[in-house]
């Protein structure tokens, strides 16, 4: 049976098009991370009826695989993606079926493929999802069906629900590969997929001199990290995840304009604070097996942004402001200004523009708790999100070692106090990875 080639060195961009064309063409879609792993799958399964290739990849880049199949007289329909300019590459792959410039893949190239392999008459109802997507990912908005025979599929997994390890490995224990959307929901997720990578993509070309991780963060967070367990490279990877997120919101003047205004004269309890929480949020993510950096990312922003209404001031004793701001009754001009610096901070971020909502949430809701004792709107068993949960139990952690960062004692007496805080919904699933780690 023929098939789709897509060939990218990417995995996140692999499992958009794996998606997306499984959902559109009654073909089987095979992926590949290279052009030399390409030129294998060729020749072990025959021609594909065209190929979908990235420009820059480790290998053999895009440019290595068009030459080959043209010295071996593979004469398939080629398509290159990159984010080179499409005059360029009309240049260097003069002839070829089709050029797509990157971040904006998905119009581009259904009708490039649309133009050589009919869609199918009727798509199909489901459309199946990677278990290793969907924790890279950290979860998604839509219910999750498992697959009983062709007609029967029964829900899983609520939308907006974590996706921890323990989960994937409870379906790979029962050789389950794949979940499934409905057909409806992969079009939104899909969407908000290549939205993401747009976002890092964005970043990367972006360059500022805004200096945010400091030393003494770094060496905070190098600590607990290390009590943990946690490797070298989950620290390394925190760093670039704040780095984009950085050149994300860099891209906001007005928001450069006041964090720069807050960050000037030297490390402060405000800088210390961000810094700490975006390396440490990142770092969890990616303990949770959440390693793609878009959710990595959203966290960093967040953590950058959250308390940007806040004056330094009341950063001298924060868990005091926190226990008078839960007291609704409390209207103190100074509890009230304190507790309403996420709704000003949500407003003040009206101003980026394309600011994911996943990284509004945590904003307007970092301060809220399960059982209604959280401001400023005090939500009873209010759905918080999997990132939220994250950044609410991180940033807690945070605020309860209060400067003693290498002590594992004290890491324990924070899992030992906060399980009955941390006992229901994403904060449960969340809190227990947490707790593996201070157990092992
Ligand atoms: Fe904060
Ligand atoms: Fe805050």
């Amino acid at each position: 049976m023929s098939y789709i080639l897509v060939v990218d060195d990417e995995e996140d961009i692999r499992d958009i098009y794996e998606m997306l064309l499984r959902r559109i063409f009654p073909l089987e879609v095979v992926l590949a991370d290279s052009g030399n792993s390409a030129l294998k799958i060729i020749s072990e399964r025959g021609d594909p009826k065209i190929v979908v290739s990235d420009l820059n990849m480790p290998n053999g880049d895009g440019h290595f695989l068009w030459t080959n199949l043209k010295e071996r007289k593979i004469n398939v329909p080629f398509v290159i993606c990159s984010s080179d300019a499409i005059p360029d590459l009309k240049k260097r792959f003069p002839n070829i079926h089709g050029y797509v410039e990157k971040p904006d893949i998905i119009d581009s190239v259904i009708s490039l493929i649309n133009s050589v392999i009919s869609p199918y008459d009727t798509p199909p109802q489901y459309v199946p999802v990677r278990i290793s997507i969907l924790l890279r990912w950290g979860g998604a908005d839509f219910d999750l069906y498992m697959k009983l025979s062709p007609s029967n599929y029964v829900k899983v997994i609520h939308g907006g629900e974590a996706f921890v390890p323990e989960e994937a490995s409870r379906f790979r224990r029962k050789g389950i590969e794949f979940l499934y959307i409905t057909a409806k929901d992969a079009e939104s997720y899909v969407k908000n997929f290549a939205r993401n990578i747009s976002m890092v993509v964005e970043s990367e070309g972006n360059h500022d001199d805004l200096l945010v991780v400091s030393l003494e963060s770094l060496e905070a967070v190098n600590k607990i990290s290390s009590s943990l367990g946690w490797t070298d490279e989950v620290i390394s990877a925190a760093k670039h995840a704040v780095n984009l997120a950085v050149k994300a919101v860099s891209r906001e003047p007005n928001i450069v304009h006041l964090l720069k205004k807050k960050l000037s004269g030297g490390p402060t309890k405000f800088s210390e604070h961000i810094s700490k929480l975006a390396l440490l949020s990142c770092a969890f993510c990616h303990q949770l097996g959440w390693t793609t950096e878009s959710t990595q990312m959203k966290l960093g922003m967040a953590a950058l942004i959250h308390d940007i209404a806040l004056d330094d001031s009341y950063y001298e004793d924060i868990n005091y402001w926190n226990e008078l701001a839960r007291d609704l009754e409390n209207k103190s001009p100074a509890v009230v200004k304190y507790r309403n610096h996420t709704i000003e901070a949500s407003s003040i971020l009206l101003q980026i523009r394309d600011l994911p909502p996943d990284v509004n949430h945590i904003i307007t809701q970092h301060h809220e708790s399960k059982d209604g004792t959280g401001f400023p709107r005090g939500l009873v068993a209010g759905w918080i999100s999997p990132l939220t949960s994250v950044f609410i139990i991180v940033e807690h952690l945070l605020d309860f070692l209060d400067g003693e960062y290498g002590s594992e004692a004290r890491l324990r007496e924070f899992i030992k106090t906060h399980e009955e805080t941390y006992d229901s919904g994403n904060f449960k699933k969340i809190f227990d990875v947490l707790k593996s780690y201070v157990e092992n």
